[in-house]
This record gives structure tokens, sequence and C-alpha cells, in this order.
């Protein structure tokens, strides 16, 4: 084969072997195979040395041809393999979507979301209050005498001698008073905090729903037809309800509300451990020294012991979420765990 043969037939397997490269590989292998120093081209121009004079400049002259075209058509090739590349995008649209999780609400909002309805619906306001109270609120106004045990230190949280974790939600009840004048109708959520070593009927940290209402003349029965009204609305038509007298500051007189158990309706069982009740938290008549705090901090006579009364409440909500989903540790609220909160989602 002459050499002019010979470019001929590296030029059309160059040409060919273009047609069958895909990618940037197989453009790169092509400047190796074709123009590197032990390359197809290379092999020819070794050649060069056995032709004669006479034939020398013109195969030098085709053979350099040869290059510069394989050099430009490799140069371009890897061009638009490089561009093709970089074009590809991030996102692979054939790929099946990420399943995004739904969120729900916790057991304990939720509950308090129901109790929150069922007052607006009987003509309560929602109030709330901050989680870090003085101690003058916290009890100084509510009535509550030095030697209290909640005043201990064993009891209750304190950031400062005069700064506690607000171990229930009775102050918003002052709060709201010394801001608005009678008549006042408000429950009051949120979480109140006391220094008790966690254990299975035990969090440091719990729930209460506060209620009050201060106007001429509310009188007990009120209180009585309040509550039993809300819970036969919250727990069912046919709910009992009992006072049992007992000891709060603010209040006189005091007593503790409970509620027929939710599972036997009073037949006794194992959830209300047998008494046929459940205690849901306190409540009473607003003491007339709480009404006479709220004026001294208001310079006015708004809440004359003389001329209003009032009833208040607070309910614990923790131990009652606890026997409607039938938790048996109160920790269980607070852990977070999915496995528990989905069951209740
Ligand atoms: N604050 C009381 C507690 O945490 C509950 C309570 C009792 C609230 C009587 C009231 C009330 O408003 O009138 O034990």
């Amino acid at each position: 084969m002459s050499i002019k043969e010979e470019i001929e037939t590296l030029k059309r397997e160059f040409l060919s072997a273009c047609e069958n490269a895909r990618n940037l590989k197989d453009y790169e292998d092509l400047r190796v195979k074709y123009l590197s120093r032990s390359g197809k081209v290379a092999a020819l121009f070794k050649l060069m040395g056995q032709l004669s004079q006479e034939e020398r400049p013109q195969a030098g002259k085709s053979l350099q041809e040869l290059r510069a075209e394989i050099q430009v058509k490799v140069d371009e090739l890897i061009q638009s393999g490089e561009m093709k590349k970089a074009a590809k995008p991030m996102m692979d649209p054939t790929l099946p979507g990420r399943a995004s999780n739904m969120g729900g609400l916790h057991p304990i909002t939720r509950l308090e979301q129901e109790i929150i309805t069922i007052f607006l619906r009987m003509g309560f306001s929602v109030e709330r209050g901050p989680e870090v109270e003085s101690t003058f609120y916290n009890f100084d106004q509510l009535n509550t005498p030095l030697w209290h045990p909640a005043r201990d230190k064993t009891d209750t949280f304190y950031l400062r001698k005069d700064l506690v974790l607000r171990t229930e939600t009775s102050p918003i009840q002052v709060r709201v008073m010394e801001r608005k004048a009678p008549p006042v109708r408000f429950i009051a959520p949120g979480r109140v905090y006391r220094n008790d070593k966690p254990d299975a009927s035990h969090s440091p940290m719990f729930n209460q729903v506060e209620g009050l209402y201060v106007d001429s003349r509310v009188t007990f029965t009120e209180l009585k037809g309040t509550l039993l009204e809300f819970y036969r609305a919250f727990l069912g038509a046919d709910t009992k309800i009992r006072f049992r007298p007992h000891y709060f500051p603010f209040t006189e007189p005091s007593a503790e509300v409970d509620v027929s158990c939710v599972f036997c309706s009073g037949k006794r069982c194992r959830v209300c451990k047998n008494s046929g009740w459940m205690e849901m938290g306190g409540s009473g008549m607003v003491h007339p020294n709480v009404f006479r705090a709220v004026n001294k901090v208001r310079g006015d006579e708004a809440y004359d012991p003389e001329k209003v009364s009032g009833f208040a409440f607070g309910l614990g909500i923790d131990r009652l979420a606890m026997n409607l989903f039938g938790i048996d540790d109160i920790r269980m609220l607070y852990e977070n765990d999915l496995r528990m909160l989905r069951q209740l989602a």
C-alpha cells in the first residue's frame, strides 16, 4: 500500500470511529488512539523515512493536513461532550418522589383546643400569662400565706428570691383583673411547674386550665352549673360531677371537683381505682382578699368585695389525657416518642 493509500485508509477509519463514539470518554480515547505520540498518525509519520526524496514533500503535506483535520474534529467532539455533561440536569425526573410526613397535634394540645372551644361557646374568652412568674403574682396576690408549703423551695422552682416558674395558672386571674374592670369571664390554659421527681404519675411540668368569672352576684350555683355543663359537653351527656370541701388560699369556700369515671360511668373500674370518680381539680368562690389585692394595684374599688363576686376553677389536663388515651405513665406525654404520638394523632 502506498503512503497515499495509507493516509486515505486512516482517514476513513477515523471518520467511522467518530460515528461510533458516543460520549466524552470515547472522544478522549479517539485523541489518544490517533493523535498521541504512539498514535496512528505518528505511526504514519515514522514511515516517511522509507520514502524517496521525491515522494517525501507531498506525503509530509498530506500527513500534516490529516493530522490537522483529525485534531479539529477531536477538539470539536470533546467540547460538545463536555457541554453535554455540564448541561445534564441535577434532578432526575424519573426518580420516584419523596413522601412528606404529615405532622399532628400533641394530645395535650388537642384536649386544650377542645376545652377552649366549649368555653368559648359558653361566653368565656381565652387569656394567657407568663410561665416565669413573680412570687408577687404566684403567691402574694393570691392570698397565699407565707407558711404555705407551695412557697417552699423543695416544692417550687425558684429562679430568684422573687421569681418562680409558675406553680399554677391562678396568677393569670389577678393579672387579668388588674387590666380589666368587671365583668370578666375567661379561661387561661398553660404549662405549670413543680419540683417533683418524675415518675409514672409526676412530671415537673404539666398543664392546667384556669377559669374565672367575676360580676355582680355570681354564685356558687353558677360555678356548679358551668362546670357540669362543661364536663357534659366535654366527656359526655351523662357525666356527673361532685364537689368535695377543700382549702385553697384564694377561694372561700373551696372545693375539689370530681367527675364520674368516663370509662365505667361511676360503676367502679380499674381506671378510677374502683371509686367511680376521677379527680379533676380545684374550684371555689374568689376570696375577698384577692379582690382587695387587685384593687390595691389598680388604685380603685372596681373589685369591691361588697359589690362583686366570682367563681374560679383550675383543672389539670394531663391526668385526664392519661385516662382518656389509656396512658399509664405521664412521662410518655413528654418523651415525644413518635410511636406513641402517632397512635393518638
Ligand atoms: N391553682 C390550684 C392548684 O393548682 C387549682 C385551683 C383551685 C384553681 C381553686 C382555682 C381555684 O382557680 O379556684 O392546685
